[in-house]
């Protein structure tokens, strides 16, 4: 039975999955043994393999993080100007573009997905726009097929932020074969990760020679350095952990396949609650996240009440993503950033809140979670 104590632990948003002591320390043994820390060893070596053949692409190019990988990523396409991209995002997405002193040119996002609304792209371009950064936004895929058309309409290159779709499939194909380069986060709050750390995916073999150049400073050989680069190295031990890691990705997610399942069977038909959208069935989800969004005027309870009120009961869930990247100081005086410009992101923005999810998580504490949500409504 769940009763409406508080829980006597905190329960946050989420928690990293570890490896065991043991599998870490034998590891370390191995780098230990071999003397290579960093700088292409052999654990890298054999994570990049791994990494490509889990994420059914044809090239993988490891990183430090994902937002050093999304730089990278956009120098090696060599973009400029202005690039497309949505205000519902982490803040490293538009960043990533004004460190390569590109504007961000913010597009709304779609009512149902919360992804870029690739119906809108084409009214943003302009001749100064060079690329589309698009958001898997939760692990949901964007609308591929539509993004591929416009940009091949007028020229543009894709680069797809997968940051939160490790593992995610289209028709069987990796999503990190969409666009022409993906990027993936390692972060250790993802489904996957290595601590800190990322990847970047592309189809194009010469791409990921320039890639691994720029990640390693531009340095070909010991006479010569052909380009501006950046340490963007992932090192041995955290590639190691990657490569623990591996082994509990499916578990993991099969546990929050669960979860999902009964935060879905528990709020759906809840008046005023829009649970997270449903996919084609050749989709293949990583549920990675668990989101609600709070129609106020139905449920009676604004999202901000919810949040504060669930710290009442330890639980610690998200604004994700609030603010909007458009509401930033450093991005509120571009013209894209205007509410008339973005009404639904501006509008999921004030709704969208982040539940507790991870596999610690038991069947009752997502239940009980549920009740103290559902004991908000007016
Ligand atoms: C959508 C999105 N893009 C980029 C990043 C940045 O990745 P990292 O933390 O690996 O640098 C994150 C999160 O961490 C993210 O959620």
């Amino acid at each position: 039975m769940t009763t409406l104590e508080p829980f006597t632990e905190r329960i946050y948003v989420t928690r990293p999955v570890f490896p065991t002591i043991e599998e870490v320390t034998e590891k370390l043994r191995d780098i230990w043994l071999a003397k290579w820390l960093t700088n292409n060893g052999p654990q890298h070596t054999m994570l990049e393999h791994e990494l490509k053949n889990f994420l059914r692409v044809p090239c993988l190019s490891l990183f430090n993080n994902g937002t050093i990988a999304l730089m990278v990523a956009c120098q090696s396409l060599r973009l400029s100007g202005e690039v497309i991209t949505t205000p519902f995002t982490f803040a490293a997405t538009p960043h990533v573009l004004t460190w390569n002193n590109i504007t961000p040119i913010f597009c709304d996002i779609d009512a149902e997905t919360m992804n870029i609304d690739a119906d809108k792209i084409e009214s943003m371009i302009t001749p100064h726009t060079t690329a589309i950064l698009a958001v898997h936004v939760f692990g949901t895929p964007c609308d591929v097929e539509k993004i591929l058309d416009v940009a091949d309409r007028y020229g543009l290159k894709i680069v797809y932020d997968a940051a939160h779709a490790f593992g995610v499939e289209i028709g069987g194909q990796g999503i990190g074969n969409f666009g022409d380069i993906s990027m993936f986060s390692f972060h250790a709050t993802k489904l996957y990760h290595t601590v800190e750390g990322g990847a970047l995916t592309m189809r194009d073999e010469h791409v990921k020679q320039r890639i691994d150049l720029l990640k390693n400073f531009g340095i070909k050989n010991e006479e010569e350095v052909v380009m501006p680069g950046i340490n963007g190295k992932l090192d041995e031990v955290r590639s190691a952990i990657g490569r623990i890691m591996l082994g509990y990705v499916e578990e993991e997610r099969q546990r929050r396949i669960r979860l999902h399942a009964i935060y879905n069977e528990e709020l759906s038909g809840v008046d005023g609650l829009k649970l997270m959208p449903k996919c084609s069935a050749d989709v293949k989800l990583n549920y990675q996240y668990y989101v609600v969004r709070i129609d106020e005027k139905i449920f009676g309870r604004s999202r901000d009440f919810v949040y504060d009120e669930f710290k009442n009961y330890n639980v610690f869930t998200r604004k994700y993503f609030h603010p909007l990247c458009s509401e930033f100081t450093c991005y509120r005086q571009l013209n894209s950033s205007t509410v008339s410009n973005l009404p639904v992101a501006n509008l999921i923005g004030q709704q969208v809140l982040s539940l507790p999810m991870y596999g610690g998580l038991s069947a009752d504490d997502v239940r009980k979670i549920c009740v103290i949500l559902k004991s908000f409504k007016r």
